[in-house]
């Protein structure tokens, strides 16, 4: 093989990655995943985009909890804000979630009950303020006929840890780009 050929093939290969189209789908609340998931599109180039409910919890606290806790348990289909999603544009589709009462957020069972995604290659993040792992599980379950790449989960970024949690959401949304290229 001649050189030039070889710096073809390199160029082939670093072109590859950057032409992956990649969308961040994700709710937040209380900004959390929010934080996470405008770290990721800023890191891999990626479309943002936000689930939105059309009648919002107005409260803050432990009423929030309640209520929004409350929702969970019975897994609320919540009514979502009518926005255009064309998922065919992608190749990689990341999703965001906070926990909710040791559950799928209700706003995000919703929406996947709405919007199909298949045959993408899938990373999925999840912010707690303990552990996210029966979410990530059960996403993990509803999002079967995709390849998942990997998932990640944050405790609380907006309140403690910030950069350094950032910068690992930064790392691992790379690392899945990676993958997703190869
Ligand atoms: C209604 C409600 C229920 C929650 N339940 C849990 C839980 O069961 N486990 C957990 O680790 N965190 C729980 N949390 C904490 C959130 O997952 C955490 O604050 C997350 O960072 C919020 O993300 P957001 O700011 O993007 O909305 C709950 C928060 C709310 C508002």
């Amino acid at each position: 093989m001649k050189f030039n050929e070889t710096i073809n093939i390199a160029n082939f290969a670093t072109k590859r990655k950057v032409d992956l189209k990649s969308l961040v789908i994700y709710y937040s609340k209380t900004g959390n995943t929010k934080l996470i998931a405008e770290a990721i599109a800023s890191e891999v180039n990626a479309d943002l985009f936000e689930i939105q409910r059309q009648k919002d919890i107005k409260s803050s606290g432990f009423m929030l909890y309640f209520r929004g806790g409350f929702e969970s348990m019975t897994r609320k289909n919540i009514r979502l804000e009518k926005k255009e999603i064309d998922l065919e544009k992608y190749d990689l589709v990341f999703l965001g979630t906070p926990v909710w009462a040791w559950r799928l957020n209700p706003v995000v069972r919703s929406f996947l009950k709405k919007v199909k995604i298949e045959n993408k290659k899938i990373g999925l993040f999840a912010c707690c303020a303990g552990s996210a792992e029966g979410v990530l599980a059960d996403l993990k379950n509803t999002l079967k006929k995709n390849t998942i790449l990997g998932e990640s989960e944050y405790v609380e970024p907006l309140k403690k840890n910030t950069e350094a949690l950032v910068k690992e959401a930064r790392k691992w949304a790379k690392d899945i780009q990676q993958k997703a290229g190869k």
